[in-house]
């Protein structure tokens, strides 16, 4: 029930029901999900050809594994014969080749049919026209995007162009050689939010005061409320006293050689639209992706990465990496808050965004364009 003339500080979010609403979540599905480059797996969880993993992007099961000459393959997880799931496991390892369980149709890892009962018999059946349905797939930061859109969008401009916009050039995500780290820690959490609330609240630093202590101790900054992300190029800065980015702002980890002075003992944050954020600070990197599952339910899989030696050795990260889980949490709740609120009929029309989380009417703008709902005047 907000009043119909805004004051200038103050501007509207979107409706309740844009995070409640499974006809709405399923549209998302069709026009954000399952349309835009979705960054899926870790590639060193395909370290070999035959490693596979499953991935839900968007409504979709993905099949995503590593062929005989090292280059990342996806799939649909469909079996072109009559349709049945050809990969039951979220990871694994097939020899050579994935083999339907129902009627035994069997592809290589590059997508062809390669046997199946009685094919000989069937000298008319095209290898390669009923192999696997492939989809796009881009290796970047040492992950695999991939997209399920016929005709992909320009990966440079969908996913290098938001880092670019946020850090105002393409080096200041290079320069901590995300691809040659190594996963220290990963941590997933089932969030009772809808994916849109878990963006909002990346994107604003309004919170931070009330519910990250640990954050705003090494990041005092935010204290003020406003989010890394509001200033192009902008990184926080560490507190005087603090030592590194850690749940008690004790020593970090080794810094990754490749981080400049001007961007040493800083913090980063990037969105990546739709599902990725990534922390920067000089010794790891901080890589969230998210699985939205239904309108009031999301995946985030979280990797802290470090550098190979650090992990190697077998260093305690867990200072460390308890920092950003404790963040994690604290968000997640605030979210899981939230939710239920969404379809109170006191928040049918929405709430509104202060000056600090102004931007965030930019991402509301944007879904709305995906959507092609115009933003109600
Ligand atoms: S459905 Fe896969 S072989 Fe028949
Ligand atoms: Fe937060």
């Amino acid at each position: 029930m907000i009043p119909t003339s805004l004051p200038d500080s103050l501007i509207a979010t979107l409706p309740g029901s844009s995070y409640t609403d499974p006809g709405g979540f399923a549209q998302e599905q069709e026009h954000i999900f399952e349309t835009m480059w979705f960054c899926a797996v870790r590639s060193s969880e395909l370290a070999t050809p035959g490693a596979f993993r499953t991935v839900e992007v968007g409504r979709e099961s993905i099949l995503i594994t590593r062929a005989r000459d090292n280059s990342v393959r996806a799939f649909f997880n469909v079996c072109r014969h009559r349709g049945a799931r050809l990969c039951a496991e979220e990871a694994g390892e097939v020899k050579r080749a994935f083999q339907c369980p129902y009627h035994a149709w069997t592809y290589d890892l590059n997508g062809k049919l390669v046997a199946a009962p009685n094919l000989t018999k069937m000298p008319d059946v095209g290898r390669t026209e009923f192999g696997l349905v492939g989809v796009a797939t881009r290796e970047w930061l040492g992950y695999v995007w991939v997209c399920l859109a016929e005709n992909p969008p320009s990966f440079e401009e969908d996913v290098i162009g938001e880092v670019i916009t946020r850090l105002g050039d393409v080096e200041a995500i290079e320069h901590y050689g995300i691809g040659d780290l190594a996963v220290g820690r990963r941590i997933v959490y089932d969030v009772r939010a809808n994916w849109k609330l878990i963006v909002e609240n990346f994107m604003e630093c309004y919170h931070c005061a009330t519910i990250h202590p640990e954050l705003t101790e090494v990041l005092p900054e935010f204290a003020d409320g406003y989010a890394a992300q509001y200033y192009v190029g902008h990184g926080a800065e560490f507190g005087e006293e603090v030592q590194g980015f850690t749940v008690d702002g004790s020593e970090g980890l080794d810094r990754i050689p490749g981080v400049p002075d001007d961007q040493d003992r800083r913090y980063y944050a990037i969105t990546v639209k739709p599902q990725v954020f990534i922390n920067l600070v000089p010794d790891h990197v901080i890589f969230h992706r998210m699985y939205p599952v239904a309108a009031d339910r999301t995946i985030v899989e979280c990797d802290w990465l470090y550098l190979p030696h650090v992990v190697e050795s077998g260093k305690d990260v867990s200072r460390s990496v308890e920092l950003f889980d404790r963040v994690n949490r604290q968000d997640f709740d605030a979210c899981e808050r939230t939710q239920p609120g969404m379809s109170s009929r006191m928040y049918a029309e929405g709430g509104v965004l202060v000056p600090s989380e102004h931007h965030i009417a930019a991402f509301h703008d944007w879904v709305n364009e995906r959507l092609g709902t115009p933003r109600p005047q």
